[in-house]
């Protein structure tokens, strides 16, 4: 069983309220929104505005999916307070994007929001040794960040099982969260490593039948 988190990069972003409230309708449980700067990933996203306007879809028809914030951008700290504002209930930073990530963690705690830190394919797990007790979730790219679909990177799985060891030894209770080219013919590869959350951007908003893409995802 794995937590479901649509991306909603590969939404419509015409019709991103309905779009929302539709995965969540079909049983997704997080919303996760993708932001980027043009900077740290070579494609230039959204920002705080349009991330309030998830956080309201996210909360809307009875649901209350997470909002989960993935700044893929430099300098993070300098925008973390925008984003808990725009409703980020779970605010996720690249180690590659903080000279000082212990410290960047705690400004996202600060806020009140969750902290969660990404790692790029090429990033060994080791960096988070010493504040890997301090985290809600470890983020593993299994692409290297800045757009959908693209297909996954083999390295993630021992990645992901590595961090599961460690995590579990530690019995900290830190969730690993998988990004990139997740979709329902290989979501169990990402559970069976130890992955709790399953981002999925083209996998479920371009899926010809969502519920039982979502349903594969849950399930996996
Ligand atoms: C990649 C983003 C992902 C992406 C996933 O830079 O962080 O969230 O949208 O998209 P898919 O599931 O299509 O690979
Ligand atoms: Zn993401």
């Amino acid at each position: 069983m794995a937590l479901v988190a649509p991306s909603i990069l590969s939404a419509d972003f015409g019709r991103l309220h309905d779009d929302i409230v539709d995965v969540l309708d079909r049983g997704a449980h997080w919303v996760h929104v993708d932001v980027m700067d043009g900077r740290f990933v070579p494609n230039i996203t959204i920002g705080p505005v349009v991330t309030k306007a998830a956080a309201r879809a996210a909360k809307a028809n009875g649901h209350d999916a997470l909002v989960d914030v993935h700044l893929m951008i430099v300098e993070p700290d300098r925008y973390v307070q925008d984003f808990r504002d725009a409703g980020a209930e779970l605010i996720t930073v690249h180690a590659e994007a903080c000279l000082h990530l212990h410290r960047s963690i705690q400004a996202i705690k600060a806020t009140g929001a969750k902290a969660g830190v990404s790692l790029n394919p090429h990033t060994p797990e080791s960096v988070l040794d010493y504040v890997l007790d301090d985290l809600d979730l470890v983020l593993v790219m299994s692409v290297n960040p800045g757009f959908g679909g693209q297909s996954l990177i083999e390295t993630s799985f021992t990645k992901i099982e590595r961090l599961r060891r460690e995590i579990d030894r530690r019995a900290n209770g830190v969730l690993i969260e998988v990004d990139g080219g997740v979709k329902a013919d290989n979501a169990r590869r990402f559970t069976e490593a130890g992955a709790h959350v399953l981002v999925s951007g083209s996998g479920v908003f371009n899926a010809s039948d969502r519920t039982a893409a979502i349903a594969a995802l849950a399930a996996a």
